[in-house]
């Protein structure tokens, strides 16, 4: 599989229906969405309105990655939102397993997804009950960081463990990935690439994302 997801964390914010509308005519199937609450990352994005708002514009999937610190306390929230998929850091609670249970329980697909520096390993007790596993490429909080080579270690291990136990769990991966290194982290074995500066900061923002399919 080979998906774009493209991050409005880089879209032009004074014209964010006019980007919406632009990706609902692009190749990209999914939306990437930005939640960052300044406590988990130095950072502070958008919440809930701004997500309903895309929601009304798009049938995209959308493809939320909270940074932020309990996220067991505003899962309901982000459903009730408009999200499809939303994925949390496992460094972000200590409650993994009941937020994965609420995002199922509310029919939305759930993601997991771990800082560069967090070994593989404590993601790998929940495996198979998430459907995605999202490998941060750069640390979380920024867009348009450098690209970190061993990820792609991370990404080959990850599909091993998920083997192992028979998960089906989709691959993603969010940082610092644009034309010049696309084609290497699909062919990692990853299935979707979340691509911010890469696809905001082109001239053809559309045939950017193309260019990322056909590499
Ligand atoms: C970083 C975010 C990313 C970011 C990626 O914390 O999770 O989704 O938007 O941006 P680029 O593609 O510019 O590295
Ligand atoms: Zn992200």
């Amino acid at each position: 599989m080979r998906i774009i997801s493209p991050s409005i964390l880089s879209a032009n914010f004074s014209k964010l229906g006019q980007e919406i509308r632009m990706l609902n005519e692009s190749r990209a199937e999914w939306i990437h969405f930005d939640v960052m609450d300044g406590v988990f990352v130095n950072n502070i994005s958008f919440g809930f309105p701004i997500l309903k708002s895309v929601r009304a514009l798009t049938e995209k999937v959308l493809d939320v990655h909270l940074m932020i610190t309990e996220p067991e306390k505003y899962i309901e929230r982000f459903a009730n939102s408009g999200a499809d998929i939303i994925t949390f850091h496992v460094e972000s609670t200590k409650n993994v397993e009941e937020c994965i249970t609420k995002i199922h329980s509310l029919s939305k697909k759930a993601g997991i997804t771990l800082r560069p520096s967090t070994p593989v390993k404590s993601i790998i007790p929940y495996l198979n009950s998430v459907d995605m596993v999202l490998v941060m490429s750069v640390e979380p909080g920024f867009g348009g960081q450098k690209f970190i080579p061993e990820s792609l270690d991370k990404v080959r291990r990850i599909k091993e463990e998920l083997e192992k136990v028979s998960s089906r769990a989709l691959i993603e991966i969010d940082g610092g990935v644009g034309i010049e290194n696309v084609k290497e982290v699909f062919e990692s074995g990853v299935d979707i690439v979340v691509a911010g500066s890469a696809i905001f900061s082109s001239n053809e923002p559309e045939k950017e994302i193309e260019r990322m399919l056909e590499v």
